[in-house]
């Protein structure tokens, strides 16, 4: 299964996404989690990224395609592969369609705007794993603590109300795009197009 995950900041895509690995065995490919390591390890690339993802903008299309296609040449891609977070820019998209990844699914998780801010400030998340909790939604079994761990979790750098506001203005101007760049596609019935299912993303998590 190869799976695209779309949708606005905080939308749920990682929520959900722990779901969906596990159900069809496949890695999570979250850029958003391979900058964040890397801002962590403090590479290069990671304190270019970490400017970037602080002001809530998008990190150049070079740099994240160059990571994906790096990711998808190791093992565990070969049974599929869920993507999180990317593409979300016309040039990704296209990158993956010119190198022919194929993708099945194409899911989008609609959540309106106002939805948004209450769960970004109420995230919490295990860093090592990407494991994602809100404090009031999804709240951890221990408090602070990562269920599977035990570990504490974090909050986002990039989760204050200003930057959140910021990466709400960009997904509207530059990654909603691909709603109808991939309907458009899956409309095509062309060979190899995927499908492309809108999913309300306000009910409960396992809803
Ligand atoms: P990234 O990490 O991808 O962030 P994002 O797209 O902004 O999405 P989030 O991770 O914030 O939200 P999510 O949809 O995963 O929601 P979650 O499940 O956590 O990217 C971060 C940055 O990296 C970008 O801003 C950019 O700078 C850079 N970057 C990454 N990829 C890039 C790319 N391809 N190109 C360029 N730059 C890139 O849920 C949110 C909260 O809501 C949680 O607390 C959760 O518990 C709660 N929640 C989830 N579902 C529900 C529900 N149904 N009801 C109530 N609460 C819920
Ligand atoms: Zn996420």
């Amino acid at each position: 299964m190869r799976l695209i995950l779309l949708g606005a900041p905080g939308a749920g895509k990682g929520t959900q996404a722990n779901f969906i690995k596990e159900k069809y065995n496949i890695p999570q490919i979250s850029t958003g989690d391979m900058l964040r390591a890397a801002v962590k390890a403090g590479t290069e690339l990671g304190l270019a990224a970490k400017k970037v993802m602080d002001a809530g903008g998008l990190v150049s299309d070079d740099i994240i395609i160059g990571l994906v296609r790096d990711r998808l040449t190791q093992g565990d891609c070969a049974n599929g592969y869920l993507f999180d977070g990317f593409p979300r820019t016309i040039p990704q998209a296209d990158a993956m369609k010119d190198a022919g990844v194929a993708i099945d699914y194409v899911l989008e998780i609609d959540v309106p705007d106002e939805a948004i801010i209450e769960r970004m400030s109420g995230r919490r998340v295990h860093p090592a794993s990407g494991r994602t909790y809100h404090v009031t939604f999804n709240p951890p079994k221990v408090e602070g603590k990562d269920d599977l761990t035990g570990e504490d979790l974090i909050q986002r750098d990039d989760d204050k109300e200003e930057t959140v506001k910021k990466r709400l203005a960009v997904y509207h101007e530059q990654t909603e795009v691909l709603v109808s760049y991939y309907g458009k596609w899956a409309e095509s019935g062309q060979p190899g197009a995927p499908k492309y299912r809108k999913i309300a993303g306000v009910g409960p998590v396992d809803q």
